[in-house]
């Protein structure tokens, strides 16, 4: 799996066919999607325009995608994870990986897709699949040749324990939200022990929330006085810091940007070194600061309490 990848949340829609035509272009090679991104449809096209081009062959890529809550029971997985590989017009995933250990009521594609965390009457409605009907399924998926791998995401020690207990295939990689306000740690040091693959996502911290209004009024990393001092140093710019911040330690990034120049710019963030007290000066920003937190959509779901 590549180090640095694109991430496809928030691509505009309008635009996400280029936008990865350009990012394929540019040098990605690992795109994480997901079903409840709305956008598999468009990312598709942009890389099957690749394809046919001869930018890049199938192979030469790695397809992430994730597979949403409200379709955890077992008969659910594999007919979402087919219309998922037609919207990409490939075989199979390379990589994909249960987005929440929540399992929510089956909302069918034909009604609303993708469906979100709220029903029509705009609650969360909660389905009670147990994560080891989900993760078989998942297995299946690797049995049939519809994943070459798979993974989880969100998902804390204890629970990444459980699965191990009873899993045919153990979780390949596991996805969290990971930048210098939640550097999370132990986690990653339990994924080494357990020989799991971390990629860190939301790397710039409150940037990608300000939009949502879930920015919680941090500082923004791109501007905190730590990172930009280090980016002065090494001649890179702030988001280049925290990119290799993490794939330094081994951890994947998958940056999201719908700009052709930022774009390049978070491709191009390896090729130089941080010390181990740059390393350690950016690690010490830590203040467990979750941006992307279910509990706060429902109680119920509170799955980092
Ligand atoms: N598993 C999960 O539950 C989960 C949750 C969240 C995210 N993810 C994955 O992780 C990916 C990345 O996380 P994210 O989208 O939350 O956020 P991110 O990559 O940390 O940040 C994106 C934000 O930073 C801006 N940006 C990008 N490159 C920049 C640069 N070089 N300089 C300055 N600003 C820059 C973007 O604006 P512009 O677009 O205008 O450049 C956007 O506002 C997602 O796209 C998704 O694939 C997974």
């Amino acid at each position: 799996m590549p180090l640095i990848g694109f991430g496809l949340w928030k691509v505009t829609k309008s635009t996400c066919a280029d936008t990865v035509y350009n990012a394929i272009k540019a040098g990605y090679r690992l795109f994480d999607g997901a079903g409840d991104y709305g956008n598999e449809k468009e990312a598709g096209d942009g890389i099957q325009r690749a394809i046919k081009e001869g930018l890049v062959k199938r192979e030469d890529l790695f397809i992430t995608s994730k597979l949403w809550n409200t379709f955890h029971a077992r008969e659910h997985v594999k007919v979402l994870a087919k219309k998922q590989l037609a919207f990409y017009g490939i075989e199979s995933f390379d990589l994909f990986l249960v987005h929440f250990p929540i399992s929510l009521a089956y909302v069918d594609p034909a009604h609303r897709y993708p469906p979100e965390w709220f029903g029509d009457d705009g609650k969360v409605h909660l389905q009670n699949t147990p994560l080891q009907e989900t993760w078989q399924a998942m297995e299946e998926l690797v049995d049939e040749g519809l994943a070459k791998n798979i993974g989880l995401s969100n998902s804390q020690g204890s629970l990444i324990l459980d699965v191990l207990r009873y899993a045919k295939y153990p979780p390949a990689v596991l996805q969290i939200e990971h930048h210098p306000y939640l550097t999370q740690e132990p986690l990653i040091s339990l994924c080494k022990t357990l020989d799991i693959a971390v990629t860190g996502y939301s790397s710039f911290g409150p940037q990608s929330f300000l939009e949502l209004n879930m920015g919680r009024g941090a500082q923004l990393l791109l501007e905190h006085d730590v990172i930009t001092s280090v980016a002065k140093t090494h001649n890179k710019t702030p988001a280049q810091i925290l990119l290799r911040w993490a794939t330094q330690r081994g951890i994947a990034v998958v940056p999201k940007s719908n700009n052709a120049e930022r774009l390049a710019q978070n491709l191009a963030s390896d090729g130089f070194d941080l010390s181990e007290a740059e390393i350690k000066s950016i690690s010490s920003l830590n203040q467990n600061i979750r941006f992307n937190n279910p509990g706060e959509i429902d109680p119920r779901i509170a799955i980092f309490a």
